[in-house]
């Protein structure tokens, strides 16, 4: 049988309608614009509306894939919701944007929490899942509410995150060297304390003593996260283009998740790699996690950064701390 690869069939995207601009922010908590842009690169973030939840948002951006895909939603046997902020601890995100979209019942339908890295970590699994033959088509979302997560009154972490949603439908093609060429994840488990959200689990359930301390809000160490996240991305990359005998140079555009233009910025450095060839949309929507990689990937379509043949290289670092890249070639 001749070798068949897992490649992105379409792409959707969707961002909620309100806009918090830095300068929004400097009214809530002692901060200004200039510092905010020079910091991180952001100038603004989408805040999901009060009714509108994590699924709502996924749904959208799941028709946009599909209808990019020219595919339907009864053809898809596989969903993947990659998210930290679910609509319900329990069940499934995955369980309701199914219902929504009109997936089939025989559909496998599961929420996956990798962070950041949610959505490589997700195209990662789709694509095993495809290619052992059991799945045909997969709709991968990454689909996050973080503004429901943010403490409001925490300068050092409030100025980061965004919401919004990104999905891509994920099919076999009979071509030859193209698709989903290769993919790196991992993790470093003695970091999780970094960046976490401390109650509101088995460890520590809600109790009026842990809401009144913040501790269903994220907590991040920003500073040790930053070094981190530099590290963990270049380490990502490099392994990655090594394991496929490639050279930074050979990538036609890379695609980071979107945390903070500076790291963004280190990372090129560290690759010996100009900065244009990194998608950046963090000014607009800030820190989205799951979301981040897929909404670029799919501005990056929309506006003709990814040509047909060329490499793209998605690479990504999250609570965890996970890590993962990815490697597509058009
Ligand atoms: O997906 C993973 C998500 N996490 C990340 O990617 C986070 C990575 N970390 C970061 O992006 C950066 O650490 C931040 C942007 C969060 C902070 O930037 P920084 O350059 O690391 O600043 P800092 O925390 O070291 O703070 C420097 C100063 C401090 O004042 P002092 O102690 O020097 O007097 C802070 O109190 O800036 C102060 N500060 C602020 N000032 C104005 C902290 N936050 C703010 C703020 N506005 N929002």
């Amino acid at each position: 049988m001749p070798a068949r690869s897992t490649v992105i069939l379409g792409t959707g995207a969707y961002a909620p309608e309100r806009v918090l601009t830095n300068h929004d922010l400097s009214r809530l908590v002692d901060t200004s614009d200039e510092w905010i842009r020079a910091r991180s690169g952001i100038r603004e973030r989408r805040i999901a509306a009060a009714d509108e939840a994590t699924s709502d948002m996924a749904v959208h951006a799941g028709r946009r894939a599909l209808a990019d895909a020219g595919a339907v939603a009864s053809e898809i046997d596989l969903l993947i919701v990659a998210t930290v902020t679910p609509d319900h601890p329990m069940p499934a995100t995955a369980c309701i944007v199914q219902h929504r979209l009109g997936v089939p019942t025989q559909a496998a339908c599961f929420d996956l929490n990798a962070a950041c890295s949610g959505f490589i970590y997700g195209l990662d699994i789709a694509c095993a899942m495809l290619g052992s033959g059991r799945h045909k088509k997969a709709l991968v979302i990454g689909a996050e509410k973080l503004s429901s997560i943010v403490d409001w009154k925490d300068r050092g972490t409030c100025l980061l995150f965004g919401d919004g949603a990104g999905a891509v439908v994920v099919g076999m093609s009979a071509k030859p060297g193209i698709g989903l060429i290769g993919t790196r994840l991992g993790a470093l488990g003695e970091n999780t304390g970094l960046l976490q959200i401390p109650a509101g689990g088995s460890r520590t359930p809600t109790s009026p003593k842990s809401i009144a301390r913040g501790d269903h809000f994220i907590k991040m160490k920003g500073k040790e996260v930053f070094k981190l996240a530099v590290r963990l991305m270049e380490e990502a990359a490099r392994d990655i283009l090594e394991q496929h005998g490639l050279a930074a140079n050979q990538i036609g555009l890379v695609i980071p998740h979107q945390a903070n233009l500076r790291i963004i910025e280190a990372i090129a450095q560290y690759l010996e790699l100009p900065v244009d060839r990194f998608f950046v949309n963090v000014d607009r929507y800030g820190n989205t996690s799951s979301a981040s990689i897929p909404i670029a990937l799919d501005e990056a379509r929309l506006t003709g950064r990814i040509k047909p043949g060329e490499l793209t290289l998605l690479v990504a670092f999250g609570a965890g701390l996970t890590y993962g890249s990815a490697l597509i070639r058009w």
